[in-house]
């Protein structure tokens, strides 16, 4: 059952350009026996898991935002090189009037495609959609600011449940960047991008980051920051369970842990105790015990080729208009349509 907040809908106070600016908020009504269930099952599992959504409340959005700054971490500032030297052509090549954002974050990157769109369209409008309400709500009332013409209609709640919310239009091109897609397994990934498909009109397109394979050491590197901003995002998971789920995880006695797994062609994080381990989950009503050097999974990030990712996206029912590639091969930006 999803519950619907009121819609809060107002204009800008003294504003005459009368861009629209709502957020929407969905939650699941059973969100934390969903997340009691999520994390009894990934804990009683071997080996053991916990579910990846959970890293993004607002401290970890935070963290995130930060991840994205570090110098090993090539991804963002890769695919936002190939965003500024795509966005004219691709805007004007959709002639979208909508653009909606899966996993929007901060949005900063979406900010040269809002560029584009808001020099080429009449009644340009965005559409955010995040877990994280405050990062959206507060990125949101950002870019009201610097966008004044700008219609925003944000939508708090999960993009694996709550698509069918998104507003119709006419031409319409949805965006998931970051390659946030190899956050899911492929069976996941294939079955996020039907749903996906079962929301759009065909003809609709949908632009989607890939980070490609390339030497294990940049890779490694990437979810191994100098500075332990991705430990730091990693361990946070445990902060969150002890407080929502009335747990005693010792956060000092797990150690992040991330690696390249060729076989799997993924990056696979992990937390690691040194010592065994006994930990309450009060909420789930488990006691679970950690081996020493017993790991819990936390993240995957899947590394894709062309072949690998166009696949993927043909099986989700979408076909590959164009493929975008960074001069190093690092990234690549798809656009696809939907079939
Ligand atoms: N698009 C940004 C952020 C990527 S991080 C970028 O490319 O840098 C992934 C984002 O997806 C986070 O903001 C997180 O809060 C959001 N997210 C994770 N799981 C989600 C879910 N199930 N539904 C909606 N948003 C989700
Ligand atoms: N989509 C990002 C990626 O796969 C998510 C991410 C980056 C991430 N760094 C992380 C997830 C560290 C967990 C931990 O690169």
């Amino acid at each position: 059952m999803v519950q619907t907040r009121p819609k809060e809908s107002r204009g800008r106070s003294g504003d005459t350009s009368g861009a629209r600016f709502e957020i929407e908020r969905h939650t699941v009504s059973d969100g934390r026996s969903g997340m009691i269930a999520d994390v009894r099952r990934g804990l009683l599992a071997r080996p053991k898991t916990l579910p990846a959504k959970y890293l993004y409340d607002e401290r970890g959005s935070q963290l995130f935002d930060q991840i994205c700054d570090q110098p090993e971490y090539y991804p963002t500032r890769t695919e936002e090189a190939l965003l500024q030297e795509i966005a004219p052509g691709l805007i004007r090549r959709c002639s979208a009037e909508e653009m909606v954002e899966l996993g929007s974050g901060a949005s900063r990157k979406t900010r040269i495609l809002l560029d584009a769109m808001t020099d080429a369209c009449d009644r340009p409008c965005y559409v955010p959609v995040d877990v994280s309400e405050e990062m959206l709500r507060s990125t949101a009332d950002a870019l009201r600011g610097d966008y004044p013409e700008l219609a925003i209609h944000g939508i708090v709640g999960d993009y694996e449940k709550h698509l069918r919310h998104i507003p119709d239009a006419d031409e319409r091109i949805v965006i998931f960047l970051g390659s946030t897609i190899g956050n899911f397994t492929e069976i996941e990934g294939r079955r996020f991008l039907r749903a996906l498909r079962e929301q759009l009109r065909g003809g609709d397109h949908f632009l989607i980051g890939f980070d490609l394979v390339k030497p294990v050491e940049v890779l490694n590197a990437a979810y191994n920051d100098a500075a332990g901003i991705t430990a730091e995002f990693n361990l946070n998971v445990l902060r969150i369970i002890n407080r929502e789920l009335d747990a005693d995880f010792d956060l000092d006695a797990f150690a992040h842990e991330a690696f390249f797994n060729v076989k799997e062609s993924q990056i696979e994080m992990h937390l690691r105790p040194a010592t065994a381990q006994r930990v309450t989950i009060g909420a789930a009503e488990i006691v679970v015990d950690f081996a020493a050097g017993e790991s819990v999974r936390t993240e995957i990030s899947r590394k894709f080729t062309k072949a690998s990712a166009t696949a993927l996206l043909s099986a989700g029912g979408f076909a590959t208009e164009a493929w975008f590639e960074s001069d190093n091969g690092y990234f690549a930006l798809a656009l696809a349509v939907a079939s």
